[in-house]
């Protein structure tokens, strides 16, 4: 016979913090009142246990809400800022798109001296050899022993053992993501084109937008797995959530852990049942409609800035958001980073790129948390789904 267990708050409290929203209670535990009370505050449903194992997810997004309830899934933790010593140095990496966002990768990546070559391609002649340049022009300060090279020449993504592509139109005002797909497609079409001959190895990081549906076409055209194709959008919405939280809380944005998953675009899940200050959940310090406020604000995040420009979009947000995954993929960063994949069952979802939480390596894609979400946070992600395979015409 098993012994009799008592339920009290503390572990209420410490399954909350695991990201459960369900806690199952097996016949003859004792549930004490504080226990009841605090399962209340946390949002915590006790049901009458056993319950059922959970079946591995399968296809269809019904499922997926059905199954959400009963999913457990890791805690989420934000990257532990400082660099560690086992993180590695990338040999070369190309960036394909001298724009803001590439230039400002360069100089980020050649200051941080995480690569041995860093090369930018783009096609207007003199622009990347101009930075990179300029760039090198830096060394004699920085003393980083990285060099930059420039190149119009698209073959020059030869050996990188990564390469970011971020070339392609970036929205006026009054544009949406979306409306960038026609144009852009043809141009990561005619780059992946190139990446699949001469750099076949490589891990491909699409920056390009709209980014979901980039990631599927570099996808279908290098032919190359999930684990090397990746789009970079998921640690950009998750800062721009965190910076919303934090000034609206009044407090650090250190102090705040928070993600947003789901597509790059108006259906962005910013998960707010996950989301913490200071270690506890936003509803002690947020009010609903703050709250909501927050999330509209992450999701329009990056048109307010193209608003305020005029013309362009936002480019050094982006580019740290890029070195976020990067420094991930290079062990810089512990723990799952936000970042769009092609999902084969997880969350319920298949034949779909979206962003979601990931454990990634030199390798590229190692695995896809599967993180406790609420039911309507689950609805958003198979609505986002949904949304993208319509904008590809799948
Ligand atoms: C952004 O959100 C450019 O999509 C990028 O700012």
């Amino acid at each position: 016979m098993m012994a009799r267990r008592v339920i009290g708050a503390e572990l209420i409290e410490q399954a909350r913090q695991r990201g459960r929203v369900v806690f199952e209670i097996l016949p003859g535990d004792i549930v004490t009142s504080l226990a009841t009370e605090t399962a209340q505050r946390l949002g915590i449903a006790l049901v009458d246990g056993p319950l059922e194992k959970p079946v591995h997810p399968v296809t269809d997004g019904n499922t997926a809400l059905r199954r959400g309830l009963y999913r457990r899934g890791a805690k989420w933790i934000a990257p532990s800022v400082s660099a560690r010593p086992e993180a590695k140095r990338f040999g070369k990496i190309a960036i394909v798109g001298a724009g803001g966002v590439g230039a400002n990768i360069a100089h980020l990546a050649a200051n941080r001296d995480i690569a041995r070559e860093i090369t930018l391609i783009d096609i207007a002649p003199g622009v990347a050899e101009s930075i990179a340049l300029d760039l090198n022009h830096t060394s004699g300060i920085t003393r980083t022993p990285s060099r930059v090279t420039g190149s119009m020449d698209m073959s020059a993504v030869a050996e990188a053992s990564v390469v970011l592509v971020t070339a392609g139109r970036a929205r006026s005002p009054g544009m949406t993501r979306a409306d960038l797909i026609k144009i852009n497609k043809r141009i990561i079409h005619s780059v992946a084109e190139v990446i699949k001959t001469r750099a076949p190895q490589a891990l491909v990081i699409v920056v390009t937008n709209p980014l979901d549906e980039m990631t599927v076409e570099m996808l279908r055209v290098t032919g190359f797995p999930r684990e090397r194709v990746l789009g970079m959008a998921g640690t950009l919405d998750s800062s721009r959530f965190r910076y919303s939280l934090a000034k609206a809380a009044g407090v650090e944005t250190a102090d705040v852990e928070a993600i947003a998953l789901g597509s790059h675009g108006d259906e962005m899940v910013p998960v707010t049942s996950r989301a913490q200050i200071k270690g506890r959940l936003i509803s002690d310090f947020l009010s609903p409609q703050q709250i909501e406020y927050c999330v509209n604000d992450a999701i329009t995040g990056g048109g307010q800035v193209v608003a305020l420009k005029k013309s362009g979009s936002a480019t050094i947000a982006p580019a740290h958001s890029s070195m976020e995954l990067l420094d991930h993929i290079r062990g810089a960063r512990t723990g799952a980073v936000p970042a769009s994949v092609m999902l084969q069952g997880e969350y319920g979802l298949n034949n779909v790129v979206l962003g979601v939480p990931a454990l990634v390596g030199m390798s590229g894609l190692l695995s896809v948390e599967e993180l406790a979400l609420t039911p309507a946070e689950l609805q958003l992600l198979v609505k986002a789904a949904e949304s993208i395979r319509g904008r590809l015409g799948l």
